[in-house]
């Protein structure tokens, strides 16, 4: 028998939906289906960074991967127009996965330029830790979804986290540096600021 994939993420439904977002996720959301794309993110909370990628790179498509359904309509929300809900053409680049990236995975083929993870859950409880996403085995395949020079960028404030990753990236064949990037704040980068300096980035190529 298959082993049963540990779940990584909490919720997937939170507070009641607005009538248009329901109807974005009825109507909307299954026009996006990804198959292949160039650059991914994963776990994108309610999609700010998706929408900045979408913009700065008109040529890439961008999938953005997220099982939290109220994230999914936030975003949904924000690249349609509010009177017609067709899609915004600054963000026709955007292709929506709303379930486990891990599914979406082992479905594509897809080499990406690039794949972001930023503010992955911490799971900081002991007990909670095998619930990290960034585990050496995830991070390996990462690494078969990536182009030759592409790179993977993950972003946290989690120092111990953080730590636990770079524990990760040494049995996998990745090298990483430590990046100072000025990229858009995150919904989950402005709740957690209050606590810690600002968020350290790593990035990993083959
Ligand atoms: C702490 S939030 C950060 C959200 C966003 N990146 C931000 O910075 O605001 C982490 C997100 O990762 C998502 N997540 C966790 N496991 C995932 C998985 N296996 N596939 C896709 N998304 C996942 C969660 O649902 C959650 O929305």
């Amino acid at each position: 028998m298959e082993k049963q994939e540990i779940r990584t993420f909490g919720r997937r439904h939170g507070k009641k939906l607005s009538q248009r977002q329901s109807w974005l996720l009825d109507n909307v959301l299954p026009t996006l289906k990804p198959t292949t794309g160039d650059i991914l993110e994963i776990g994108f909370g309610a999609g700010e960074h998706v929408r900045f990628l979408a913009k700065n790179n008109p040529q890439s498509v961008i999938i953005g991967a997220e099982p939290f359904m109220n994230g999914v309509a936030s975003l949904l929300s924000a690249i349609t127009d509010e009177k017609t809900n067709t899609i915004l053409d600054e963000y026709k680049n955007i292709r929506i996965w709303a379930d486990d990236v891990r599914d979406f995975l082992r479905q594509t083929d897809s080499q990406f330029n690039q794949i972001w993870v930023l503010h992955p859950d911490p799971w900081p409880k002991a007990r909670h830790e095998k619930r990290r996403l960034l585990s050496a085995e995830f991070l390996n395949i990462l690494s078969q979804h990536l182009s030759a020079d592409g790179e993977i960028i993950i972003g946290t404030d989690h120092w111990e986290y953080f730590d636990w990753i770079i524990a990760q990236i040494q049995r996998t064949e990745l090298t990483a540096t430590i990046a100072d990037l000025d990229i858009i704040q995150t919904r989950y980068q402005e709740k957690n600021k209050a606590g810690t300096t600002n968020p350290k980035y790593l990035i990993l190529h083959k």
